[in-house]
C-alpha cells in the first residue's frame, strides 16, 4: 500500500518518532512546514488556544501529491490535549477515500479527552481512521 508519513514537529520528538516509522513502513515522508516561525511563547499563547478549538495556522504549500497515496499516517504533538494547528491544516487538505492512522506524541502519552474529535475531523473529510495511537515522547 503506498503510504506517506506527513509529520509536524515544534521540537524535534515527532519528527524522530516519524523517520522510524517512515523506514519501517518503506512509506514516503514529508514535514508540515509553517509558514512563519513561531516562538515558544506564540506555540503556548496562541497554539495551545487554537489547538483546542481544532484551528488551524498557515502551513508551506505540501510537497506530495496526497491524491497518489491510499495510506497518511498523520503524527502531531500532543498541545493542550490536541493535534497542533499546523496539523489540522494539513487534515483540511485531505482528500476523500484515504486510509489514515494517527499518531499522538505527548509528554503524558494521553489525548483521551481529544481522540474521538480528531477521529471525528478526519472522518468528516471523507476518509477512514484505520489506528489512533497515543505515544509517550
Ligand atoms: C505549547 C505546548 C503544549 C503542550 N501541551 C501538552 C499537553 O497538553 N499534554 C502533553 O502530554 N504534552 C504536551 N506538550 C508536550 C509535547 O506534546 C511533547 O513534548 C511532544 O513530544 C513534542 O513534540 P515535538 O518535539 O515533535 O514538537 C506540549 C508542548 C508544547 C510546546
Amino acid at each position: 500500500m503506498k503510504t506517506l508519513v506527513l509529520f509536524y514537529s515544534f521540537t524535534g520528538k515527532t519528527k524522530d518518532i516519524a523517520e522510524k516509522k517512515a523506514k519501517e513502513l518503506t512509506a514516503d515522508i514529508e514535514e508540515i512546514l509553517d509558514e512563519k516561525k513561531h516562538s515558544k511563547f506564540g506555540a503556548f499563547l496562541v497554539g495551545c488556544p487554537k489547538s483546542i478549538m481544532r484551528k488551524s495556522w498557515a502551513i508551506k504549500p505540501l510537497a506530495a501529491n496526497l491524491d497518489g497515496y491510499e495510506k497518511i499516517v498523520i503524527l502531531s504533538p500532543t498541545w493542550a490535549g490536541h493535534p497542533v494547528p499546523p496539523v489540522n491544516a494539513a487534515i483540511e487538505k485531505l482528500p476523500p477515500g484515504k486510509k489514515v492512522e494517527v499518531v499522538m506524541v505527548s509528554s503524558s502519552g494521553s489525548t483521551k479527552d481529544s481522540t474521538e474529535g480528531t477521529k471525528a475531523l478526519i472522518a468528516a473529510k471523507g476518509c477512514e481512521v484505520t489506528e489512533y495511537t497515543d505515544m509517550r515522547s
